[in-house]
């Protein structure tokens, strides 16, 4: 017996350090923050599956089936839906709701989350185990057709939640004394994708391989004092960390002016360290601060100036049943 509606949400990411050279094997640290993808299946009348995604196509219904032509942004979510009605068919047809509060192409984990809140729910919805470990893979296949080859540390934060360390697919919870609450994300509007970043960093790579191949093995020191300091909650030294691998982002070219700007703003503050996060090439910036009404403030400002900007919790769960 289908219960009549099912709904799991999972949460955004931030990368606290490694992005980039995660995806050659060198370990990276991502938190998961307090927005959600929400994904509610339902029993269809329908003879075929539906999805709606009011945050990407606002009112419009799309069909899937083998043979059906949906947008880009869906094909990865397509993809778990025939998928997983192949190999469980129990007769029943989903109806499949989308909804987020993380902003897409920001860097902050969308699609995962998406990917790992539809999955959840559409193995309870089939009567499957839905087991971390199966979510997880499945969510990864899933981001391999939106962003080409990434490391798979998006699914995996957005799947167990809390603080990992990821390194080469292992994923080792991370337990952070720093405050879960003074971390602010400034949105630059700017959309980034993923796959052409990763692709950007990979043609450097092959030009210059010793000059990138120490940029990575930097940050992978950084990331390394990174998990000592977060485990000690020395929040000043975390902090200084983010600054260095900042300037190695940069020296990778995945920053943009417009992303310095944000930058020499937060400087003007009482930050204790910031940096971009995710991809680069647009996408978003996260700061650092010890005081928490001083973070809201800081949030306040960039707002005023037209910026979406959060001031969110990180070390979040992970994919959760919704009532
Ligand atoms: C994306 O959130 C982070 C990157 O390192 C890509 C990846 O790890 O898949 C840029």
């Amino acid at each position: 017996m289908v219960a009549d509606s099912i709904k799991f949400s999972a949460p955004g990411k931030v990368i606290l350090f490694g992005e980039h050279s995660v995806v050659y094997g060198h370990p990276a640290i991502a938190a998961a923050i307090g927005l959600r993808a929400l994904c509610e299946v339902t029993r269809s009348n329908e003879e075929t599956i539906t999805i709606s995604a009011p945050m990407l196509f606002s009112d419009q219904t799309f069909t899937i089936s083998e043979k059906s032509i949906v947008p880009t942004e869906l094909e990865s979510f397509k993809h778990i839906l025939l998928l997983l009605s192949r190999s469980h068919e129990n007769g029943f047809i989903p109806k499949v709701e989308l909804s987020s509060s993380i902003p897409p192409s920001a860097g902050l984990g969308s699609s995962a989350a998406t990917a790992v809140s539809l999955t959840a729910s559409l193995l309870e919805f089939y009567g499957h185990d839905h087991d971390l470990e199966t979510i997880n893979d499945i969510a990864f296949e899933s981001e391999k057709i939106t962003h080409g080859s990434p490391s798979g540390i998006d699914n995996s934060i957005s799947t167990y939640g809390g603080g990992i360390i990821y390194e080469k697919g292992v994923i080792t919870p991370l337990t952070s004394k720093i405050p879960s609450s003074t971390l602010v994300i400034i949105d630059s509007g700017i959309p980034r994708q993923t796959k052409k970043l990763i692709e950007k960093v990979q043609k450097k790579k092959d030009v210059e391989p010793k000059n990138v191949q120490t940029i990575f093995n930097k940050i992978e020191d950084i990331t390394l004092d990174a998990k000592k300091y977060l485990e000690s909650g020395n929040i000043r030294q975390v902090g200084n960390l983010m600054n260095e691998n900042h300037e190695l982002l940069e020296k990778l070219d995945v920053g943009i002016p417009f992303i310095s700007n944000i930058v020499d703003f937060i400087d003007k503050t009482d930050a204790l360290g910031r940096k971009l996060t995710g991809a680069g090439g647009g996408g978003s910036v996260i700061a650092l601060y010890d005081d928490y009404e001083y973070a809201k403030d800081v949030v306040s400002d960039f707002v005023i100036n037209g910026f979406d900007a959060y001031l969110t919790n990180i070390f979040e769960t992970g994919v959760k049943i919704e009532e």
